[in-house]
């Protein structure tokens, strides 16, 4: 497939790209920093843009058959966090106008302004508090996607995010905005940046999650 990736520079975004490529797909990656992407790869093209201009990216969506996003804004006690929504905004607008249907986005467990009310006492008073700010943008972006009729979107919810790459381990997933353990409770806090890319690349060969958010971990 023909896959551009956002966000390729970051940690899940260059375990992405890796994997796409391994797997035979044709990439471009769109990012502002290029020589931050050291790969080389004859499947690889590395193009330089700007994420909140619609017309430049419309140019490079043409003729992908999905765009595939890691991009990640973080959380500042100066500013609320506004760049989920805004570049979803463009992409969406860059997507219809070069008339690709198939977004694969992530954001994180507990979303959700209430989702939290299960985790850990750490997780709930201490972390989410902190990265409040962008878990509240994610969802406003998970919000507007859902008003996206004519866009295929899968929004993927990882837990928290470690640099280990790709397991051969099982997916646990669950519609909602944390996977629950038998008892209702999340099932565990982390999970692998690579088993992240790999899920998100797995949805590729799959419809099972248009349209819908998934909160996914391993076992
Ligand atoms: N940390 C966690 O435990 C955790 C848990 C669940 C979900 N998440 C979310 O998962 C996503 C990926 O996380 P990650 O740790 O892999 O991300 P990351 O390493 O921080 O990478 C973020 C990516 O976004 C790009 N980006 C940010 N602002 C941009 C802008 N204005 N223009 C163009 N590119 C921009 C960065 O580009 P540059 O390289 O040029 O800066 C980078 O490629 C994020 O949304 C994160 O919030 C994180």
């Amino acid at each position: 497939m023909k896959i551009a990736v956002l966000g390729a520079t970051g940690q899940t975004g260059q375990y992405l790209v890796n994997q796409a490529l391994q797997q035979g797909h044709i990439v471009t990656t769109i990012v502002r920093n290029p020589e931050k992407l050291t790969m080389h790869h004859d499947n690889l093209k590395v193009v330089k843009a700007d994420i909140f201009s619609g017309d430049t990216l419309k140019s490079h969506f043409k003729g992908q058959d999905v765009i595939m996003s890691c991009l990640g804004f973080p959380a500042s006690i100066l500013s609320a966090v506004t760049g989920y929504t805004m570049s979803m905004k463009v992409m969406i607008g860059a997507m219809q106008e070069a008339r690709v249907n198939r977004i694969i986005t992530m954001t994180s467990w507990y979303t959700e302004p209430n989702s939290g009310t299960q985790s850990s006492f750490l997780i709930r008073f201490l972390l989410l508090p902190m990265i409040r700010s962008t878990l509240t943008n994610m969802y406003e972006m998970e919000q507007f996607l859902q008003k996206t009729d004519d866009i295929n979107w899968t929004v993927v919810r990882p837990p928290g995010l470690k640099n280990l790459p790709a397991s051969a381990q099982e997916f646990l997933t669950h519609e909602g905005y944390f996977v629950p353990d038998s008892s209702g409770q999340p099932a565990g806090s982390s999970v692998g940046r690579g088993d992240v890319a790999r899920f998100m690349l797995s949805l590729l060969n799959s419809n099972a999650w248009v349209k819908r958010g998934v909160a996914m971990t391993t076992k």
